[in-house]
């Protein structure tokens, strides 16, 4: 099973992550934005200068093309994995790819506006260069996101994540809402 992640900027993805990690499981965790550093073995120190470099229509393609490696290479071995993405790495076509892959569930870590913007002034904007255009543009763009991280599989908000203590009881909910669907 591939269980991806999307969610606002600042709506805790990292932290969920980090935190499923350190119970004990098997899974297998991905960070979208370290693959893309990695497999591209980019020479930028980090995203900040990677956009200002090469800018966002080369770090969105790069993205979805990662995206694409990872949905097509992972899901045919036994492990889960649990692969988080950035805030903006879900556009139509990278819903329509996870959409079409078996065995692939998108989760989005709901939050309000509010909440993700005073995380993301707190954490800075060394791998956020977005910030720099100012809290009226992330509103907008958290508006326009929102209605694609709403196609997701199932919805998660802060108290359901704040409960969720392993890798496997996330498995158990997906397990159980597509019994529900079914
Ligand atoms: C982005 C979010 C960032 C990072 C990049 C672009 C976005 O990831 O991928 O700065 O467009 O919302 P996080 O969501 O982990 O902050």
């Amino acid at each position: 099973m591939v269980i991806i992640l999307c969610g606002f900027m600042g709506s805790g993805k990292s932290f969920l992550v980090r935190k499923l990690q350190s119970a004990p499981n098997e899974g297998l965790f991905l960070d979208l934005d370290d693959v893309i550093f990695s497999k591209c073995r980019l020479d930028e120190k980090n995203l900040g200068e990677l956009i200002e470099k090469r800018g966002w229509e080369y770090f969105r393609e790069k993205e979805y093309q990662c995206l694409r490696e990872i949905l097509h290479g992972k899901t045919k071995d036994g492990k889960s994995v649990l692969l988080s993405l950035g805030g903006g790495a879900l556009s139509e076509r990278s819903l329509a790819l996870i959409e079409s892959m078996d065995n692939s569930y998108l989760i989005w870590l709901e939050s309000s506006f509010e909440k993700c913007f005073e995380r993301i002034l707190r954490e800075g904007d060394e791998k956020r260069p977005l910030l720099k255009k100012g809290k009226d543009y992330i509103h907008k763009l958290y508006l326009e996101r929102e209605v694609l991280y709403s196609r997701s599989f199932l919805k998660l908000s802060e108290a359901e994540r704040d409960s969720l203590e392993t890798l496997g009881r996330l498995i158990e909910l997906i397990n159980q809402r597509r019994e529900e669907s079914e």
